[in-house]
């Protein structure tokens, strides 16, 4: 559920029709709902009730300061995959011992810096990484507190691009592998191993396979306590999917997701942190664009917006499905007809949808893609020399922009010539 309905024929966030929107920012935007986002932060707090437990949102997913702050104020932790996030969770306040610090290509800068500011763990990826965190956390002074994640090779039956937990992925350590360099961690200074992780792909809609990599993670839990290590602190990573289609799809619900952590984990007396990001930000968000063209072609018609594949990269890199929705209410589904939706970007990869049922829809006339909070605006780019679309932000019945649309001149003068030029 989010808070992206028709009212009097007008498509709103929360209380403010995107009519407004449109007319004060300019098209293309994103806009957020604050409703949704905590909604759905809510749900996994409530999923995880009488455990102890901590969602960290995954900063990858939607990153602008002013989501994290609203989660953060909800009392979210971060996940965060490179310094660049973690400066980000700081900005939005929220403090060190709630971010978590995951990816498989840490640097020493990016260890020394969260070290130095402060950290609840660094979910090691390989036995390479963790010597060199050691290192660096005992040049510091400093105790590193880890998790070592581990590859438990379970198909997340996903989209190929986002599976991660399969042992050709180059994620984690794999699962046979983990004893020994738990082993190695407690001989190694400046390291404190506080418990496991895993994380198997992204968009999964079946409890499946969470559950075989979560029973694997159970049974390492019992052997490394046996071989006395201390582990207080199962990270689960994030994954569960949502529908993107109203129709015909229905994942798994975070309750189901939370039940199920509950009746796999729940007897070893274990802390949980989860690291959701598209169920939390996905269906908060929309991209809100204008026609520019209804362009007549062989044998079918395409409908040409103002957003492309720079602002919104998913249909073109995963084949991925957004519902495309007019902002004034269609009267009748009856004169929908087929149209190829794409962008102005100078390559056939720029198509949003195929022979998608719209119904008819003139230049200046706006759409909305929805299910697009989540790696939408943080997947950008300004390819075509497109500039970074605005975001906006919708509490009730104000909105604010939260990162504005920047100027030609601010995107051209980035760029330095040399002196012999
Ligand atoms: N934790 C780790 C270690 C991750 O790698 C990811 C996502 C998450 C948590 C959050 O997963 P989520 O709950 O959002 O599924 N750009 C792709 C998705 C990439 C996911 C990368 N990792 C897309 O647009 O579908």
């Amino acid at each position: 559920m989010d808070h992206f309905l028709y009212r009097g024929g007008i498509l709103h966030a929360e209380d403010v029709p995107l009519t407004e929107i449109a007319a004060a920012v300019g098209t293309p935007f994103y806009c957020y709902s604050t409703a949704t986002l905590t909604r759905h932060f809510q749900l996994f707090q409530d999923a995880l009730a009488g455990m102890d437990h901590l969602v960290c949102f995954a900063i990858k997913s939607l990153s602008n300061q002013a989501v994290l702050r609203t989660l953060g104020k909800l009392g979210a932790g971060m996940d965060v995959v490179s310094g660049g996030e973690y400066r980000r969770a700081q900005a939005a306040g929220v403090p060190g011992d709630r971010i978590v610090f995951s990816g498989v290509g840490k640097t020493r800068d990016e260890m020394a810096y969260a070290l130095t500011h402060g950290i609840r763990q660094f979910n090691v990826e390989s036995a390479e990484e963790l010597r060199v965190l050691a290192d660096v956390a005992s040049c510091l002074g400093k105790t590193a507190p880890i998790t070592l994640r581990v590859n438990p090779d379970v198909d997340a039956k996903t989209h190929e691009k986002i599976a991660t937990g399969r042992k050709e992925d180059k994620f984690g350590v794999p699962i046979a592998s983990a004893r020994a360099i738990y082993a190695e961690a407690a001989t190694l200074p400046g390291i404190e191993v506080v418990g496991i992780d895993v994380h198997i792909g992204s968009q999964l809609t079946d409890l499946a396979p969470f559950e075989a990599a979560f029973t694997k993670i159970a049974d390492l839990t019992r052997e490394l306590r046996a071989d006395g290590h201390v582990i207080r602190r199962l990270d689960l990573g994030g994954g569960l999917g949502i529908p993107y289609t109203r129709s015909n799809e229905t994942p798994p619900l975070p309750t189901e997701y939370g039940a199920m952590i509950r009746r796999v984990l729940g007897d070893l007396d274990v802390e949980i942190e989860i690291e959701p990001g598209r169920l939390i930000a996905g269906n908060a968000g929309i991209l809100v664009a204008s026609v520019i063209y209804l362009k007549q072609g062989e044998g079918r018609d395409f409908l040409i917006l103002d957003a492309a594949m720079n602002d919104l990269i998913r249909p073109a890199m995963y084949g991925a499905h957004h519902d495309i929705i007019p902002v004034i209410e269609a009267q009748t589904a009856s004169d929908q007809r087929p149209v190829d939706i794409v962008g102005p970007v100078c390559e056939s990869g720029d198509t949003f949808a195929r022979q998608r049922a719209m119904p008819p829809l003139a230049p200046g006339e706006l759409v909305a893609f929805r299910s697009a909070g989540a790696y939408g605006a943080v997947m950008s780019s300004e390819y075509n020399t497109r500039p970074m679309i605005p975001e906006i932000l919708v509490h009730e019945d104000q909105y604010a922009v939260i990162r504005p649309r920047p100027s030609f001149d601010d995107m051209i003068n980035r760029d330095t010539v040399p002196p012999w030029l």
